[in-house]
């Protein structure tokens, strides 16, 4: 039997992240941080010294990334390795979010990240965050979800979680990074932001998470 799969694709700071967590930790089911992945990509060019347009080279690179991640305790985010190193935090700076989205583009990169990305669908079951969960990684899931927000309340709930994390920002930048990052993810020809044609679209503008989760819940339960 093949492992169920939902898909929790969307624009970034839509809450993806945090809703998988929940919902994995609610179901016991793996988790697939797409994303990071990308992150990885791009944090392990900029250690080697590799331009974020050498596609060959970048692909190459994220068909050896060599990666592992260790799941925290419940609220904590999983903790990620690589080459053995810690990069957990590494990999969560906005530099590393803006430059993922430019390597992301790149069709060899993505074409390495495929097999590595389905290798997550195990027993009891999958839930994956990212941009193409549902249109291209994995087509069959049993419930995909299309989570999106405003990109002013995106900012501003980006702007309170690196406050909290002590960081100085201003919230017109995260505006502006938000909407510069969408376009690239909308805008580009492989795999572009979109949500699956049998996607459910949620839109979470002013919706706190435990609504979110709730819905998510009820999709999940109707899809079994
Ligand atoms: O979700 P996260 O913000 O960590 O993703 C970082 C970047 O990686 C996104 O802006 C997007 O460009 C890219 N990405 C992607 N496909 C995915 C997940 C992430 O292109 N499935």
């Amino acid at each position: 039997i093949t492992a169920p799969v939902i898909t929790i694709d969307g624009p970034s700071g839509a809450g993806k992240g945090t809703i998988t967590q929940l919902v994995a930790k609610k179901l016991g089911w793996t988790l697939l941080d797409s994303g990071a992945l990308y992150r990885l990509t791009a944090l392990a060019a900029e250690r080697a010294n590799v331009a974020l347009d050498d596609e060959q080279a970048l692909s190459e690179l994220a068909l050896s990334l060599d990666v592992k991640f260790v799941p925290g305790d419940y609220g904590q985010p999983v903790n990620v390795l690589l080459d053995g190193n810690d990069v957990t935090r590494d990999i969560r700076t906005e530099t590393c979010g803006n430059n993922a989205s430019k390597v992301a583009p790149l069709p060899k990169v993505r074409a390495a990240l495929l097999q590595r990305q389905r290798d997550f669908q195990q027993l009891p079951g999958l839930v994956a965050d990212g941009r193409d969960m549902g249109t291209v990684v994995f087509p069959e899931a049993s419930a995909k979800v299309y989570m999106t927000a405003s990109a002013e309340e995106r900012a501003e709930r980006r702007y309170r979680q690196l406050k909290d994390k002590g960081e100085d920002v201003k919230i017109a930048t995260l505006l502006s990074e938000i909407q510069e990052r969408d376009a690239r993810d909308t805008g580009r020809a492989t795999a572009p932001l979109k949500p699956a044609e049998d996607a459910v679209v949620l839109d979470t503008t002013g919706v706190g998470i435990e609504e979110v989760l709730a819905q998510v819940l009820a999709l999940v339960e109707k899809s079994s």
